[in-house]
């Protein structure tokens, strides 16, 4: 999945407009777009859109409000039996968030088909643990990254420099969260652009991120999810010469390096073309 656009889930509007905007996901929250009176509605409302959506449209993932609210359990209880694609959990502190949401999707007989996402560097401790998703549960599916609750945290002025890029925390958070999410073996997510008027700067924040391995992007406004698809679609060029890669070590037969066009290519290139070939097809 390349976009994943957050709907709050209070919103009948906002759930009207997001299944035409073309996101690969709709994350309907329940979380920190719904003001504490409207978790109820929000709730019964996520509900009634899974049972009746066309379910041949964007995937629908829902996130729940974090482990440390009442709120949680409650959400998991109402959403699951209406068999969402996925779950994101908020403000994890460790791979024991997942194992703990996972167990409890189980023994409630969840489809072995739902996953869970995670936005997993929204404390300063989260920082500590990114090491710590892989093996945490088979329902894992990607991670991704929040700076904003991060700055609430660190009780930061600004998360961005003059130039408006992320400043050192938040640069450490996404780079955690990449290693996390592949170390892990699940999608790393980039975080959301929050200035979502600015299209430029959110299509410059997308292509440094598939640039290090991310393979999809958050978003919250429909205008952003046709730049992030076609930045998260591998180019024609970049698949002409995934294939070229492929060819060449087809060619020169068991061996762990060719040459090709003037430069040296070993094994993980080999991987990493068919990687990219792989994700082409999906
Ligand atoms: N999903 C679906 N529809 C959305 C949307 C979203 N995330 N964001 C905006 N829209 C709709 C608006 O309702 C509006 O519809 P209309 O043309 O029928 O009136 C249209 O897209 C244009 O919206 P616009 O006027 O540009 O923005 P806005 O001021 O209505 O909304 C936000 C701005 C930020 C409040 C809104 O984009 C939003 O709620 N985003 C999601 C926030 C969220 O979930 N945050 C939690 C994760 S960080
Ligand atoms: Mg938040």
């Amino acid at each position: 999945m390349r976009s994943f656009l957050f709907v709050p889930a209070d919103s009948e509007k906002k759930l009207a407009k997001a299944a035409s905007c073309g996101a690969d996901a709709l994350v309907l929250d329940l979380e920190d777009s719904v003001a504490l009176s409207a978790k109820d509605t929000a709730r019964n409302t996520a509900v009634a859109y899974l049972k009746t959506a066309d379910r041949s449209g964007p995937k629908l993932i829902l996130r729940i409000n974090a482990l440390d609210t009442p709120f949680w359990e409650k959400d998991l209880e109402a959403v699951i039996p209406a068999r969402p694609d996925l779950i994101v959990v908020p403000k994890t502190l460790s791979g024991g968030c997942v194992t703990k949401v996972g167990d409890r999707i189980d023994r409630m007989g969840g489809a072995d088909e739902i996953g869970i996402g995670c936005v997993a560097t929204e404390t300063a401790a989260s920082l500590f643990t990114l090491g710590t998703y892989a093996g945490s549960h088979k329902r894992l599916s990607f991670l991704t990254w929040g700076a904003e609750d991060l700055s609430a945290a660190l009780g930061a002025r600004n998360n961005k420099d003059e130039n408006g890029l992320y400043t050192g925390p938040y640069q450490l958070a996404r780079t955690l969260t990449l290693l996390g999410a592949v170390a892990a073996g699940v999608q790393p997510v980039d975080g959301v652009w929050t200035d979502f008027r600015d299209e430029k700067g959110l299509e410059a924040e997308a292509r440094a991120a598939a640039r290090d391995g991310f393979t999809g992007k958050m978003a919250i406004h429909p205008a952003q999810v046709a730049i992030i698809n076609e930045v998260f679609t591998p180019s024609e060029a970049d698949l002409a010469h995934a294939r070229a890669v492929v060819a060449a070590f087809e060619q020169a037969g068991d061996v762990g390096v060719v040459a090709l066009d003037g430069v040296m290519l070993d094994i993980p290139h080999l991987k990493q073309a068919r990687a990219l070939l792989a994700r082409a097809t999906q």
